[in-house]
């Protein structure tokens, strides 16, 4: 198996005297979706806010590319081209999408305009319709604000700004949960066509089915911890709700964890 293009090692994270994170491994490759899944309350939101800048580990190691990195801030991650939809979207409620969309990132008219600092709203304007079309929203004031929106709309806002900016990975944070069928099924698409261009798509979801037809690979996280790292066409919902509850035991996690020869070798040390 290739290099992971994100890795976690041995991440730690206590909020007071809640463990949230105990140590927990995750990988990401570059043009694979994997799907993080976790009963509640299992790390899943803290696991993605440390691997995205917002959240600083107590303890462990994130690697991108291969190199060791420190992220002192959300904008940090962006920086190095990953991208978040986090569970409550962080959009600003009173401006509107496509001003969401571009938020902190405007585009600048060319020439004398743009280095007086004049935005280039018309491109802006397009660019963003253009994105949610692709997500299958149709917006019908692009002028009103994200407050005035549907669940659905407000999430393909949060959804299409990731999409429009990653370029290694993309963490979404249950993103189809407020989604009518017919955009779940357009988001699921995206994550598909995001990934074929290279990045990774990390997608945290509580839906199995959806789990199984849309990622590679399951990283499962259960109190703090990953168990279980399974092939998607390998495994079945009955496995993972095994591995996400516990009743997987040992030998069967051990034998769930996919991740080539260097566990494996790991393993055989370790003995
Ligand atoms: N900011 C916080 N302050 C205190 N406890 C937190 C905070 N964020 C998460 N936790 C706790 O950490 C644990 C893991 O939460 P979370 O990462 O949100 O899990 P998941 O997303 O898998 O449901 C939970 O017990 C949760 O209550
Ligand atoms: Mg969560």
């Amino acid at each position: 198996m290739t290099e992971p293009l994100l890795e976690a090692r041995g991440v730690v994270k206590r909020f007071g005297h809640v463990q949230a994170l105990q140590g927990a491994d995750f990988r990401a490759h570059a043009g694979e979706v994997v799907a993080l899944v976790g009963d509640n309350g299992a790390g899943k939101s803290t696991l993605v806010n440390v691997l995205s800048g917002v959240v600083a580990p107590d303890a462990g190691e994130i690697l991108l590319d291969g190199r060791l990195v420190r992220f002192s801030g959300p904008q940090d991650a962006q920086r190095l081209g990953v991208e978040t939809v986090y569970q409550d979207l962080s959009l600003a409620q009173d401006l509107d999408a496509p001003t969401n969309l571009y938020l902190g990132r405007e585009l600048l008219r060319g020439g004398l305009l743009g280095r007086l600092g004049v935005l280039d709203r018309t491109t802006m304007r397009r660019e963003a319709v253009r994105a949610f079309a692709e997500l299958g929203v149709t917006l019908k004031d692009p002028s009103a604000p994200v407050a005035t929106l549907s669940g659905g709309q407000r999430q393909s806002v949060a959804v299409a700004r990731a999409v429009a900016f990653a370029h290694r990975v993309i963490f979404l944070d249950e993103p189809t949960a407020a989604l009518g069928v017919v955009q779940r099924a357009r988001v699921l698409d995206t994550v598909r066509r995001v990934a074929e261009r290279g990045i990774a798509v990390v997608l945290i979801s509580h839906n199995m089915p959806e789990v199984l037809s849309v990622a590679d690979r399951v990283e499962v996280l259960r109190l703090g911890r990953r168990v279980a790292s399974l092939r998607a066409a390998d495994t079945t919902i009955e496995e993972l709700v095994g591995a996400m509850t516990g009743s997987l035991d040992r030998e069967q996690a051990a034998a769930a964890v996919v991740g080539g020869e260097e566990d494996a070798r790991g393993e055989e040390e370790a003995r």
